[in-house]
């Protein structure tokens, strides 16, 4: 089964969005990263973005049936939203908790994650590189069995 990842709000934006916290890379750019370095480790991966609380509520449920791991920027979300937190909750397979930036230098705001809560680990504040070592450590779960 496929790696699923999934990006939060505004993060459809990347490139132009504050590139001092966020860097100039797009989205489309991490997609294309994600999916060579999943392929170099014989890996497919399913990338998408939503603006919208409850198309990720789904897209996660979909999970549930048809990914091995599922990696998720949660972005903004992640700091307000329980109907996310649910149903990752229900969500039997392991969770990586992305973010470009490292929430916890930042404003007190972001100093909370709904998503960490029920994430089995969490990588920050390395920019694009983050996605990338999350499927490493993705790919690593999988050759031990555990997903
Ligand atoms: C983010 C951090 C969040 O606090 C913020 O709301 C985002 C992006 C990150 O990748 O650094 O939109 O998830």
């Amino acid at each position: 089964k496929p790696i699923h990842i999934l990006n939060g709000p505004n993060l459809n934006l990347l490139g132009t969005r504050e590139p001092g916290i966020y860097g100039r890379e797009t989205l489309n750019d991490i997609k294309a990263r994600c999916e060579a370095e999943a392929a170099g480790l014989g890996l497919d991966c399913v990338f998408r973005q939503s603006n919208h609380e409850g198309v990720l509520v789904e897209w996660i449920h979909e999970a549930r049936a048809d990914a091995s791991v599922l990696l998720i920027n949660p972005a903004a979300y992640g700091h307000t939203s329980v109907a996310l937190h649910d149903a990752l909750k229900a969500l039997d397979l392991p969770i990586i908790e992305i973010h470009l930036s490292q929430p916890m230098a930042r404003e007190s705001f972001r100093h909370h994650s709904y998503v960490s809560l029920v994430a089995d680990g969490v990588i920050s504040g390395f920019g694009a590189l983050g996605y990338v070592l999350g499927i490493k450590a993705a790919a690593e779960i999988i050759a031990n069995g555990a997903a």
